[in-house]
């Protein structure tokens, strides 16, 4: 198994196809969708255009659909909820399809659309992801970081890095003979610095600063750091739509 860290959705080859794809987005497409879904939701459905978005759930039946968006880093007006995972709660989100657009999470989940398996993975189900790849058979990978409208995140790569590790120990592989590229080399260091205290990394982050800008996020912090804390594998079923299989 080769593996390659893509920092952002720009940096995804513009040719080719991997066997797999894992989108990250830590701060907090990703960790949302694992919890939503975890929580009950029947599906999330990701557009990275919100004209689609309206469209798409404007067909689905009023009394079973959630809109959720973000940009950045707050809820959008109308919406019935932003990007927080600790707002989908079961009360909320149980027997929902969620409709959901963030302003990048999204973006990096359509960019890689057409890969034959889809996954999402977050710092909360690292060990859940990696089996996956690893039932899977895959030879070659794509982990791919949702960045900040196109430049690098510190907490996509420490994700990344971690994703390597977890999959390296389930293996019994040296890390380093996994990576196909410098950036997924350079993830896994990142990881070795920070595996102690992530949710400092998080805080550090830019994306991180910005949130605590716009005001208390502490659970939204404290549950994107949670290492393991969900065992799902949301993963595409159809384009642009995420379940547990
Ligand atoms: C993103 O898409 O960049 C993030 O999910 C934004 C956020 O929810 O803070």
């Amino acid at each position: 198994m080769k593996i390659q860290y893509c920092p952002t959705p720009e940096a995804v080859p513009s040719s080719g196809q991997p066997d797999a794809a894992v989108v990250i987005d830590v701060l907090r497409a990703t960790t949302t969708m694992g919890w939503a879904l975890h929580n009950g939701a029947t599906a999330v459905h990701v557009f990275a255009q919100l004209d689609a978005l309206q469209r798409a759930a404007g067909a689905a039946p009023p009394d079973k659909r959630l809109l959720a968006g973000e940009r950045g880093g707050q809820r959008l007006e109308g919406f019935d909820l932003g990007n927080s995972p600790v707002a989908v709660t079961p009360a909320v989100v149980e027997g929902k399809q969620l409709f959901l657009s963030t302003t990048n999470g999204t973006r990096a989940l359509e960019r890689v659309q057409a890969a034959p398996h889809v996954l999402t993975c977050s710092l909360n189900n690292l060990e859940a992801v990696a089996e996956r790849l690893q039932t899977g058979a895959v030879g070659h990978g794509w982990i791919v970081g949702s960045g900040w409208e196109g430049g690098y995140s510190l907490e996509d790569s420490l994700a990344a890095g971690a994703l390597l590790h977890t999959m390296a120990a389930a293996l019994g592989s040296n890390p380093h003979h996994l990576c196909g590229n410098d950036e997924m080399i350079a993830a896994g260091a990142l990881w070795q610095v920070w595996r102690e205290k992530p949710e400092a990394c998080l805080r550090l982050a830019t994306h991180g600063q910005r949130l605590q800008r716009l005001g208390n996020h502490d659970a939204d912090f404290r549950c994107c750091a949670a290492v393991n804390s969900l065992a799902v594998v949301p993963t595409q079923t159809h384009p642009g739509m995420f379940q547990l299989v």
